[in-house]
């Protein structure tokens, strides 16, 4: 169950405004359910947990198997939504230096069609050299360039390095199930090929194959991952009470704050394997809210690193901001501040005590310091990172995310003005069909 204290909102909105949000609240939720909002065609993501079968789960297992058995590494190329809930899992779930270690027990997982980097691009080609590796190829409309560009060349490297034959068993494409340049090369190439619904958007779609397979990759328990967010269904569900439904809470609070002029939200974390969750959560809130001049910035800072740069800012900058806190309860590990004889560093006071308990001390101080400062603050405790507590925690967010677009009055299943930057770059690139773009961008420069 997510576990959401917004009591450290109530000295900059009130209770009673909070509270107040209750009817919107379940004519968004009634929206949702019965499919009468703006974007009703994208709500495939809303009860995805519970309808995922035992036999969908297993053949994604399947795969991920072949892939584990045949790959030292695999290559997730994807960007958006396509790319960062797989990642945020992985990394919230994998050994800080797991990819540096000797004995693997399934293979690095490294990311590709994000950037346009060539140097990036060239060091992975360099990189996967004398590796055997596979490729997950992520694209619900197979024609993204980002992606399209690093699988163009990951397809002809793996092909290279392996034959044109083995190389089949290790390409998976995860795309549309009928449309788009990536459902044509699986289909002439014979790839093992994963729908991703219609219905369902990119960043509402980490726990499709999308998500599902490169998690299973690496090693982790997408029926716990899956469990948590179906749980979470539950406890967020239309008919839960408004008072005991978090994600009715996060955002009726998240609105009332940004009512008040807090106008920038920042994900907050104490625990470094958390920082692409918060990437996932920034594409989640930052496509569905930031539309038609209106929508909360959402923003990220790694705690304690970034209390070393952005902690001014957010102590005494413009106080137009509100956090949220993800924290993790109890860690994996334990380690002790040693004793040290000499005490140079005069350090002897922590000597004993975990270092969670540094890190919780540090995260109430800051806490009661941010909120002295002028900064609401929500928390949002995770007994444990398991693959169960970030099911719940991304659904949640999920849920919360579509209340919340509802109440803010825009289309959260949407992305218009995504497609601006690759108007012009097309035009500035000649892309045949682009010909009238392209002299009229010329004529600008
Ligand atoms: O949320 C979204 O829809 C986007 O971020 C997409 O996921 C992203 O642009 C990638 O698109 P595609 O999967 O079509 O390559």
């Amino acid at each position: 169950m997510i576990n959401l204290n917004i009591e450290k909102t109530f000295g900059f909105i009130s209770k009673e405004k909070v509270f107040g949000y209750e009817a919107e609240v379940k004519a968004a939720q009634e929206m949702l359910e019965k499919g009468t909002g703006k974007g009703n065609d994208f709500l495939g993501w809303l009860h995805l947990p519970s309808s995922i079968t035992k036999e969908h789960l297993a053949d994604l297992k399947a795969t991920a198997q072949t892939l584990k058995e045949n790959c030292e590494v695999v290559v997730v190329a994807g960007i958006g939504g396509s790319y960062l809930g797989a990642r945020a899992v992985i990394e919230t779930l994998s050994n800080s230096f797991a990819w540096l270690q000797d004995k693997k027990d399934a293979p690095v997982i490294v990311y590709a069609g994000h950037n346009i980097s060539e140097d990036y691009l060239y060091e992975l080609t360099e990189y996967l050299k004398d590796k055997k590796f596979g490729v997950i190829n992520i694209s619900k409309s197979g024609t993204t360039t980002e992606t399209a560009l690093a699988f163009r060349l990951l397809k002809k490297q793996c092909e290279t390095q392996r034959g044109k034959e083995e190389a089949k068993k290790v390409i998976v494409a995860i795309t549309d199930a009928k449309k788009g340049a990536a459902r044509v090369t699986a289909d002439k190439e014979g790839y093992k090929t994963f729908v991703i619904p219609d219905n369902v958007g990119g960043r509402f779609s980490v726990l499709t194959p999308v998500g599902l397979l490169p998690i299973a990759v690496a090693g982790f328990d997408i029926e716990q991952l899956v469990a948590g967010a179906a749980a979470t269904e539950k406890a967020c569900g239309a008919d839960v009470p408004f008072a005991e439904n978090p994600a009715a809470l996060y955002a009726a609070t998240r609105n009332e704050l940004y009512k008040n002029g807090k106008k920038i939200e920042i994900l907050v974390n104490f625990c470094p394997k958390l920082h692409y969750v918060s990437e996932w959560w920034k594409q989640l809130y930052g496509e569905s809210e930031g539309k038609d001049n209106k929508g909360i910035f959402p923003a990220s800072v790694d705690f304690s690193t970034d209390l070393h740069s952005m902690g001014q800012w957010i102590q005494e900058g413009e106080r137009s901001i509100f956090e949220t806190v993800i924290s993790v309860e109890k860690v994996n590990h334990e380690l002790k501040v040693p004793t040290d004889e000499e005490n140079l560093d005069g350090l002897n006071f922590l000597a004993g005590k975990r270092v969670d308990e540094v890190n919780k001390m540090a995260e109430l101080g800051t806490q009661l310091a941010h909120v002295d400062g002028g900064v609401p603050n929500m928390r949002i405790v995770l007994p444990q990172l398991t693959e169960y507590n970030i099911g719940e925690l991304l659904y949640f967010f999920e849920k919360a995310c579509g209340i919340s677009g509802y109440l803010l009055g825009v289309n959260p299943f949407n992305q218009p003005g995504v497609e601006a930057y690759k108007k012009n770059m097309f035009a500035l690139l000649n892309k045949p069909g682009y010909e009238e773009e392209s002299k009229a961008i010329q004529a600008r420069l």
